[in-house]
Parts: structure tokens; sequence; C-alpha cells
């Protein structure tokens, strides 16, 4: 049974409670002990959550419970956290033969190589670990940290210390003030059948797989366990380095073969991509027969020079991709299909799954996407799948590609029970019962996502929009979780329907003839925590603003370009109102040159502001608010800051996209077309029409070399 928070009696609470703890306890339990989690890190904080909510109304219902109070997030288990000095990046995936021929050709497009120039690439099996960075001072240990979000991972050195692979000093190798080895800690198939036997002789429960049991064991507080759980570490990347010994991937790991690290011995390098697949096919025949698991095979551009050339975008390296092997598969049984309403009023079909264990995940939610994935036909009507349109009992196989995320890959027509019928995709909102339509878009074709037409007046999406709004990537408002957003959305005397009402909260509750102190569940205290804490994020920074509007295709990637590129909310507002009037016109353009920032983007942001609902809640919120300009990065220093650059001709030491993002990166503004605002052009051989009216124009004109010289004097 699930009751509203704001709904419970004391007594509720208080059962509601010992149930989440003892839940939580248990979950704990499994991650910490058993290294065995049966959900994941969402689901997990979704129960702390629900405790969190109810202990705040309930504070003395907590008396006596232990689990959800004392230990801190499941993912952390009090290890010093640490910024990584260069993030851990993460790697595309490539499923298919094409997708690695895509890989290849793209490289070889963004450094616009000659066709008769190699690009080498080395192919390394994909370790199935966790990933580390060690950090090495003058060629001594220093300090080990896990990969974490990333950007900040947790300080493991003194369980690392017990693990052999791991060099403590390297410095007959290297003596650089900084060098950062990166690589996978893992566990042998042996070593894990081996501690499983002797659990299983104890009496203990067994571990699930080896990746999560070496996850486990280098996270455990005592560093003697560790040792005792026998984890290896195969070097195969760097973070900081202060002197490269070499400017090869290969030389990247001959030395640090040479400094006393395992590398992968099935390394190879290739030029060709028919060899780089046969080289897949080659390892995924052997997998099974390797000492460690393997799940892809890693393909990474040897030259760093080319890699650094060709960067990173947002979290993965546009050098590298992880050539995946086949997936893991699963039967289950279809019970349901759920429609779930979005902040965008997107109706999202849900298939509710008999739970099944899916290569050592257990899966009971997958997505649908919409009425043509489950009637098995494309837009263009081609069929999806093999067994036709998806029916509530069938049996379907499940799969995990690469990534974590399940899918449906087929089903299973002879098991289909007599008398299963097509679903039928509502045409109204679960929710609010308004119209729910395919739109029309540009080309004339349906979109396949159906929207619910309510707009703000549908508290799905209202709901939805709000705890976006207050959610952590976006405003961060403490003490304005989920259940009170629901609870002030549905309320009659202190209303809270869209952003700028958040911000009115306390002159209303002053106002008020039932504040907030006086009702069940609040007091004084708590009603000052919650105004307090809104009032705390009056000041906010642009990025954040922009992501907190719950834009489609606006997340905070694309919300902090716009940020950089406009710099105040006045520019931003001006530019997205003149993008709403003119969906291609000069704004939009230039809104698209920026990087990453493709049409679906530009489309989004016009096609909100162009809602005059959307358009006056934004105001409304801006006049509440301090909105922090944002700050151009290297703006200032570079040579090219502030210009706008128009590439034309043939480029010959950069592809165009390259071209591009070098130029911004510098603080310059590209365009595709010479006008009045051009202030420099950079010619190829070859350079016509733009050449000739940048010329007419005035407009100052360089080659290629002379723009290198130029922003090397950065
Ligand atoms: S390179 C800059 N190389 O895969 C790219 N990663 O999906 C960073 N992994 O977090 C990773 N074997 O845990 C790289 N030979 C290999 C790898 C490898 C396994 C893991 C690593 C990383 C994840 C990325």
């Amino acid at each position: 049974m699930h009751v509203e928070t704001s709904a419970m009696s004391p007594e509720q609470a208080e059962a509601e409670l010992v149930r989440l703890d003892a839940e939580i306890a248990r979950h704990n339990r499994l991650y910490h002990d058993d290294d065995a989690p049966e959900i994941d890190d969402g689901a997990y904080d979704a129960l702390r959550r629900r405790f969190a909510e109810i202990a705040d109304l309930f504070p003395s219902a907590t008396d006596g419970l232990g689990a959800a109070a004392t230990v801190g997030a499941r993912g952390t288990r009090g290890f010093e956290e640490v910024a990584h000095a260069r993030p851990m990046l993460s790697l595309e995936n490539s499923f298919t033969d094409d997708d690695v021929k895509d890989f290849v050709a793209g490289v070889r497009k963004y450094l616009s190589l000659p066709d008769d120039e190699p690009v080498r690439i080395v192919a390394e099996p994909k370790m199935d670990g966790l990933s580390l960075s060690l950090r090495y001072e003058h060629g001594v240990l220093a300090r080990a940290v896990t990969r974490g979000d990333g950007s900040v991972g947790e300080d493991v050195t003194a369980n690392v210390r017990g693990i052999a692979d791991v060099p403590q000093d390297i410095s007959a190798a290297t003596t650089a003030a900084v060098f950062e080895v990166r690589g996978e800690v893992y566990m042998t198939k042996a070593n894990f059948f081996a501690l499983n036997e002797s659990l299983a002789a104890a009496g203990k429960p067994v571990k699930s797989n080896p990746r999560n049991t070496a996850s486990g064991s280098l996270r455990q507080r005592d560093p003697a366990v560790t040792a005792s759980r026998k984890l290896n570490f195969m070097a195969y990347g760097w973070g900081e380095v202060s002197e490269f010994p070499s400017r090869t991937q290969k030389g990247m790991l001959e030395f640090l073969a040479a400094a006393g690290f395992k590398t992968n011995s099935l390394t190879a390098e290739f030029e060709d991509v028919s060899l780089l697949l046969e080289n897949h096919r080659g390892i995924s025949a052997i997998r099974a027969t390797l000492p460690y698991d393997i799940d892809g095979v890693v393909y990474k551009v040897d030259s760093l020079d080319l890699q650094d050339r060709m960067g990173a975008i947002s979290r993965t390296p546009r050098w590298a991709t992880a050539h995946k092997f086949a997936a893991e598969e699963a039967f289950t049984i279809l019970r349901d299909i759920e429609i779930q309403v979005g902040r965008t009023g997107a109706l999202s079909p849900v298939a509710k799954l008999e739970p099944v264990n899916v290569g050592g995940v257990v899966v009971s939610n997958v997505t649908l996407h919409n009425e043509e994935y489950i009637a098995g036909i494309d837009p263009d009507g081609a069929a999806i799948r093999e067994g036709g349109d998806l029916r509530i009992g069938d049996t379907v196989i499940v799969y995990r590609a690469g990534d974590v995320i399940p899918k449906i890959k087929d089903l299973v027509t002879a098991k289909r029970p007599t008398g299963a019928k097509p679903f039928v995709f509502p045409t109204r909102c679960p929710v609010c019962g308004s119209d729910a339509v395919r739109e029309v878009n540009k080309s004339g074709k349906l979109d396949s996502v159906r929207r619910c037409t309510g707009g703000i007046t549908c508290t799905a999406q209202g709901v939805e929009k709000l705890k976006h709004f207050a959610s952590r990537e976006a405003f961060d408002i403490e003490g304005l979780g989920e259940k009170q957003i629901e609870y002030f959305f549905a309320d009659r005397d202190l209303p809270v329907r869209e952003p700028a009402d958040i911000f009115t909260l306390r002159a209303r509750n002053a106002a008020s003839g039932r504040p907030i102190r006086s009702r069940e569940g609040f007091g004084e205290a708590s009603e000052a925590k919650l105004l307090d804490a809104i009032d705390g994020r009056r000041n906010v920074a642009l990025d954040r603003f922009i992501v907190s509007l719950g834009i489609r295709h606006v997340g905070q990637s694309t919300s902090r370009t716009l940020a950089r590129h406009y710099v105040s909310l006045d520019a931003f507002l001006a530019a997205v109102g003149e993008v709403a009037k003119h969906p291609t016109g000069a704004a939009a353009e230039e809104m698209s040159t920026l990087p990453d920032i493709g049409e679906a983007v530009v489309t989004g942001l016009g096609s909100f502001f162009a809602n005059p609902g959307n358009a006056a809640a934004v105001a409304r919120l801006a006049a509440e608010l301090s909105v922090t300009d944002a700050q151009r990065p290297s703006a200032t220093q570079s040579p090219v800051s502030g210009l706008t650059v128009v590439f034309t001709g043939s480029l010959a030491r950069m592809g165009r996209d390259e071209a591009k993002a070098m130029a911004e990166s510098l603080g310059a503004k590209v365009s595709g077309s010479i006008s009045a605002k051009t202030n420099l052009l950079v010619a190829g051989p070859g350079a016509g029409s733009k050449l000739k009216k940048a010329e007419e124009l005035g407009i100052e004109t360089i080659t290629e070399d002379q723009w290198f010289e130029r922003v090397s004097q950065a």
C-alpha cells in the first residue's frame, strides 16, 4: 500500500518508516556485504527519499530506526571524495559492423584526412570490471581513486595497496611530477569461483558476478578484506600526465608495461576496418576461454596528437568507441502495458514484465517507446520485430545491450495465449483526459510520440515540470521534493502550479489564513526551513535557470552551451524570442552553429517560447530571481574571441567540424555565411562566392596557415 505522505496519520507514518528502514537495511546489506544489489541506484535513492520525506514530517517516528539514518547514500561507504584532475570519460558504444565503419569514417571526416592517408587504430579488449585512477607523484603511488561519476571518485588508496598488480613505485620508469595511470580493476573467473565455493562452504550467500564482486571488494571498509579478495589491475590509459613518454596509444601501453603494469596481450593495431572486424570476431570466439570477463573491444586512434585534436563530446571521447559483443538475453512474460505521462506531455508506454534476471540485473520494466513500437511497425511501414505486435500475456525475449538499458528483442508467437488482443493505445491523456495527439513535423511526417494537449492544465505535466524544476540538476531546493510538490500543487490555499509560485510562497504564506506551520506534518521549524531554502535559491546561474525550464532537448550540457554563448538572461530571452518568431531566421541560424546544438534544440526552444503561456511563466519566474551572467571560457585571452568567423574552401589541416569546435573553444562565433557581421574569413583553396563577397565587404581574409599562426599566439 502506498499512502500519500501528506495524508498520513502518525501511526501510518511510523509503520511505513519501520518498513522502509528494514528495506533500506536489507539493500545496504545486499550492496555492501553481499555485492549482490537487487535494485539500481535510482530505486534505492527513491526509498531513501521517501524515508526522509516522512521522517521530515514525523520526526519523532524515527526513534530507534537505524539503517536509513546512519548510512550515507548507498554509493558512498565513507571514503573521501576526490575530484579527478582530468575527468574519467566513458565510451560511446558500437554494436554492428556498420557502427564501426561509421566510427572510422567519422574519425577520417573530423580530421579531414585524405583518402590515401591511413589512420592507425589500436584495438584493446574491453575489460569488464571497474575503472580506477592511480596517481603517481615523482614515481610513487600517491592516491588511488574510483571513477565515481567521472568527475569525483572515492579515495580507495589504502585498499589498492593490497592489490599485487598495482606497483607502489614506478620511479625506475618515470619520475614525472604527475603520472596518472588508468585501468580496470577486475577479478579473474577462477578467483571468483573459488571465492563463491568458500562462501558456499561457510553457508554464506554467493556473489552474482565477477564485476560486482570486484567493485564490492575494492570498496571494503577494511583493507584486509580487499587484500583477501585477490583483485587484479590492468592498465589501458592515463589521466593527468606532466611528461609524456610517447605520443601514441601503443607507445603509452608499452611504457605502462615497462613500468610494471599488466597490459592486455590481445591488444593489436590496424589500419583497415575489415581487419578490425575480423579481430573482433576472433576475440569474441575466444572470449569464453579467457581467464577474465570482457564485454567488447575498445578502438582508439593511436596518435595522441590526433586524439587531442578530436577531443570529447560531453563525456565520451570522439577518438574511441567500444565495440560490444552481442547482448545477453532472457525470456519472460509481458504482464501489462502502463502509460506514463512525462513532463513534456509525451505518453510513454512501459512494459511491466515478470521480473527476470538478464546478465546479472533483475529487469521488470522496459520502455516500449511509442505505439508504433508496440504495433511492431516503424514509420516507414517496415517490421520492427519478426514476431509482430506486442500483446499483454506474450512471452518476450529481453536483452541488455552494451549499455545497461534493457530492451525487448522479440516475442515468441508460439507462446501467445489464446484470446490475446492487440493493444489499443489511448488517444486521451490517462491523467487529465485531454486529447492526446501525434503532431505532424516539418517534413510532413507523423511524430511517433503521442502527446497530451493539456499543457500546464494537465497535472502530470505541471507536477512533473515542477519536480524537475526543484530537482538537484535544476534549482535544487531542499525540502521541496516530489511529495511536497504534489502536496502544494493540489493545495487550495497555497497552490504551487508554476515555478514562480514557489518564490511567492513566503509572501502568500504570511498573508494566508492556513499558513504552512499550521498544517499537519509541518511546524514552525519546517516552515522556516522550507521558505529559507527557497530564498537561498533566488540567486541562480543562467545555465541552471535554463535547465530548470525543462524544455525538450535542453538538458544540462546544452544549457551550459547556451548560457556561455548568450552570457545574460536578457540576451538569451531576446534570442529565443527571435527564434520563436522566426524559426529559420538569423537568430536560429546563430544558435544552430553552437557546439552540439542541432535542429531539435532550436525547434524545442522556439516552440516553447512561441507558447505565450510559457513565455509569460518564464517572465514571472525571472521577476522573482536574480540570474547571474555566465562566463565565456577563455574568451578574454584568445586572439579570436568575440569574432565572427567563416571557414570556406578546402581545409588541409583540420576538418570542418573540428575547425568550428576549435574556433568556438577560443571564444569565436562560427557562421556559415558572410554578412556585414563577419569579422574574419578563413579561406582554403577553391574558395568561391564567399571569398568574393568578403572582398566586396572588405572583410579580413586569411589562409588556414595564417589562422593557425594567429590562434597559436593565444
Ligand atoms: S578507455 C577515454 N579502454 O570501459 C576512454 N576503457 O565504457 C576511457 N574499459 O570506464 C576508457 N577496458 O571502465 C578504456 N581498454 C579499455 C577498457 C576500458 C574496459 C572500461 C572502463 C571505462 C568503460 C567505458
